[in-house]
């Protein structure tokens, strides 16, 4: 068989085998879903503008339950507390003890959290091999060696580096703290280190981490921005500056938010990357965190531990949460100054979307446009963003010859009928089997992905998404078919690739016809590549879980919507949904059957007269058009595939168009 012919099996053969697939009823209750677009956790709603809310961690207490909820829940980024430090990770000359650092590691990429690296260049917590040396020969090779070794057994899952960390001298003086390396090295000791960390590991971001840096005035701090400013007058390596932020029960400085704005204005971003406050008064926890969402270069917040036992102030008691793990005070204060909902609306916010759902349907809002070279059956598959004003839509066009993509833009759905379609086997995706399109823009690369498949699963990139000729050739995520996918396809077909990323890893689904929905994954900085440990993300009986599946994130939420379409008894396409808090997590059933479907003719009126009984592979219309794929709570809408119900024959000519589903019973 040639590829052409293999994309789907003919729909004659599905009827008759459905009646028999098993179908288990929803037990997921209805919740009333929360007004606006509040997160009831500090991570969700740091999210909400780009940020993270971070924690440091000790690997020995990962396995404490009510230390790890309280982490997995509220967090999401985190920080090792002393695992990463020179003490602990090359506690003899050229002897490396990744262990502890590992176990956080792990965790933070299973809950999708992201990773700081603390810290490679200390006075502190460093061996007493270290500070002996005398030679600068030596230092220079050790400290090379030291970091270039750290740094690259974990390329690629650091956010950002603290890189060097402490330089620089209390009190009045502005001078270089008189540490092992400033002594032995001299003062190019500091650049030195930042120019081995980015050949080390160029994704991270390399910072400065300091604490006495937070009022603009202190001669530390002074000193602190002269060296950031002469670093990147002359180019030297750096990305950030990192304050500690241990305050007292006063809190932050009153010249704090100016002295963040300040340094972000070098072009640099900024951190809080410390933060205790003795007794932990909730006015300072919120004039804090409010100095870095004033700052839009102030990238994100992390605290030193989780519960006030779990601090290296703990008489001060200087946390968010009390040695319980209730929250206090400060906590309320902070998720209040970052926008978010305290308390009392927890329960209803996390679950953000309703258990069972109707909606509306549009008549056929686009059909096929053949040209001279296109005799196009069917317009299939839709994958489309809003973004600059105008919807962009990217679909696989079907017909006898196979399948190839195309683009079309309007700005709104009245003038969708109308738009040109452009199609994308003109450019450098070129001819041959491309079929069912994903978009989003990648803003850690500033640049848009157009996932699809190809018997492989293949990717093309493009800077301007209004520009069809702009995308590249394709190129493939995966150097073959996986081998758990090779184990369980059967004679299905590998189809319906779908990316998602959380702020630390990026996730690739597939599905294969026969009742296995895929999911690899890679890490944010190696996107597009790197996408391994291929498993079975959820499993039923072949119809049941057949393909086209989506994932999203929900905003405001800590939610995760999957839907997979599914054929039905009736032979009819339907979709099917289910929840998770995290994209590598299990997923919980929300509308999965055929009597409480998440998408099916049974819960769709047909206002403009009914033009299908299928509800077929499409997209949610997104909150947004980056790599989290986060679709409002409210109000959703879902860009379909359907066909005139008479049609038959072969799959690859039946009469597909597009249609827009809008959600009529939002509680909001
Ligand atoms: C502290 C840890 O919290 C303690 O467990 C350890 O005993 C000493 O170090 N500045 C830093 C952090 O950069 O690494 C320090 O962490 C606190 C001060």
């Amino acid at each position: 068989m040639t590829l052409l012919t293999r994309i789907r099996r003919p729909r004659a053969a599905l009827l008759g085998l459905v009646a028999a697939t098993a179908l288990v009823a929803t037990g997921t209750a209805t919740a009333v879903p929360d007004v606006t677009i509040k997160a009831s956790t500090l991570g969700a709603q740091a999210a909400q503008s780009g940020r993270y809310f971070g924690a440091a961690v000790a690997a020995g207490k990962l396995g404490t339950s009510a230390y790890a909820t309280i982490l997995d829940r509220e967090f999401n980024s985190v920080t090792p507390e002393n695992e990463m430090k020179w003490d602990t990770i090359e506690p003899s000359r050229g002897s490396f003890n990744y262990g502890p650092a590992d176990q956080i590691a792990s965790h933070a990429s299973a809950h999708g959290q992201r990773l700081r690296g603390h810290t490679l260049v200390w006075h502190s917590q460093l061996p007493s091999w270290v500070g002996s040396i005398t030679s600068s020969a030596t230092l220079s090779s050790v400290m090379n060696n030291h970091i270039t070794q750290v740094m690259s057994h974990y390329k690629g899952r650091i956010y950002a580096w603290d890189v060097v960390n402490e330089a620089f001298a209390d009190g009045t003086s502005g001078a270089r703290r008189a540490t092992v390396f400033q002594n032995v090295l001299g003062n190019g000791y500091i650049e030195q280190a930042f120019r081995t960390a980015r050949s080390a590991d160029p994704a991270a971001k390399l910072c400065y981490n300091d604490y006495n840096i937070e009022d603009w005035s202190a001669a530390k701090t002074q000193a602190v921005y002269r060296m950031v400013q002469d670093f990147k007058a002359r180019g030297v390596p750096i990305d950030c500056v990192g304050f500690q932020a241990h305050f007292g029960s006063a809190g932050p400085p009153s010249s704090f938010q100016t002295t963040l704005s300040n340094f972000a204005a070098l072009g640099v971003d900024v951190q809080i990357t410390e933060l205790d406050i003795a007794t932990a008064p909730a006015t300072a926890y919120a004039n804090t965190v409010r100095a870095c969402l004033n700052v839009s270069r102030c990238t994100g917040i992390t605290v030193w531990g989780i519960r006030d036992i779990d601090s290296w102030r703990a008489s001060q008691t200087p946390l968010l949460f009390d040695g319980n793990g209730n929250k206090k005070a400060a906590y309320n204060a902070v998720l209040t100054a970052m926008g978010g909902t305290p308390a009392a609306a927890v329960a209803r916010s996390a679950a953000a979307l309703p258990g069972s759902y109707s909606w509306s349907s549009s008549g056929v809002l686009m059909s096929p446009k053949s040209d001279s070279t296109h005799s196009i059956a069917g317009l299939k598959d839709p994958s489309v963003v809003y973004y600059n004003g105008k919807y962009h839509v990217f679909a696989s066009v079907a017909s006898s010859a196979g399948y190839s993509l195309v683009y079309l833009s309007f700005t709104d759905w009245s003038q969708a009928s109308s738009a040109t379609h452009y199609y994308l086997d003109r450019g450098a995706i070129g001819t041959g089997y491309r079929a069912a399109p994903q978009v989003f823009y990648f803003a850690p690369q500033n640049t848009w992905y157009l996932v699809y498949q190809t018997g492989n699963a293949s990717f093309s990139t493009n800077t301007d998404i209004s520009n069809p000729n702009g995308w590249s050739a394709p190129r493939n995520f995966y150097s073959a078919m996986p081998d758990i996918i090779k184990q369980n396809i059967g004679s299905g077909y590998w189809v319906d690739m779908w990316v998602i990323c959380d702020s630390a890893n990026c996730y690739l689904f597939s599905s294969d016809d026969n009742g296995h929905l895929y999911r690899s994954q890679t890490t944010l900085a190696q996107f597009p590549n790197g996408f391994t440990n291929t498993v079975i993300a959820a499993q039923d009986s072949k119809y049941a879980l057949f393909e086209a599946a989506n994932v999203y994130k929900v905003q405001g939420s800590n939610q995760y919507l999957l839907l997979v379409e599914a054929i039905g008894s009736d032979g009819r396409r339907y979709f099917r949904s289910w929840t998770s808090s995290s994209i590598a997590g299990s997923w919980t059933q929300l509308a999965a059957s055929e009597s409480n479907p998440f998408a099916r003719a049974n819960n769709v009126t047909f206002p403009a007269g009914s033009w299908t009984k299928d509800i077929s592979h499409g997209e949610m219309i997104r909150a947004g058009y980056d790599q989290t794929l986060t679709i409002p709570a409210c109000k959703l809408q879902y860009l379909y595939q359907g066909k005139d119900p008479g049609a038959g024959g072969d799959y690859n000519t039946l009469p597909w168009r597009l249609g827009l589903l809008t959600q009529t019973n939002s509680a909001c």
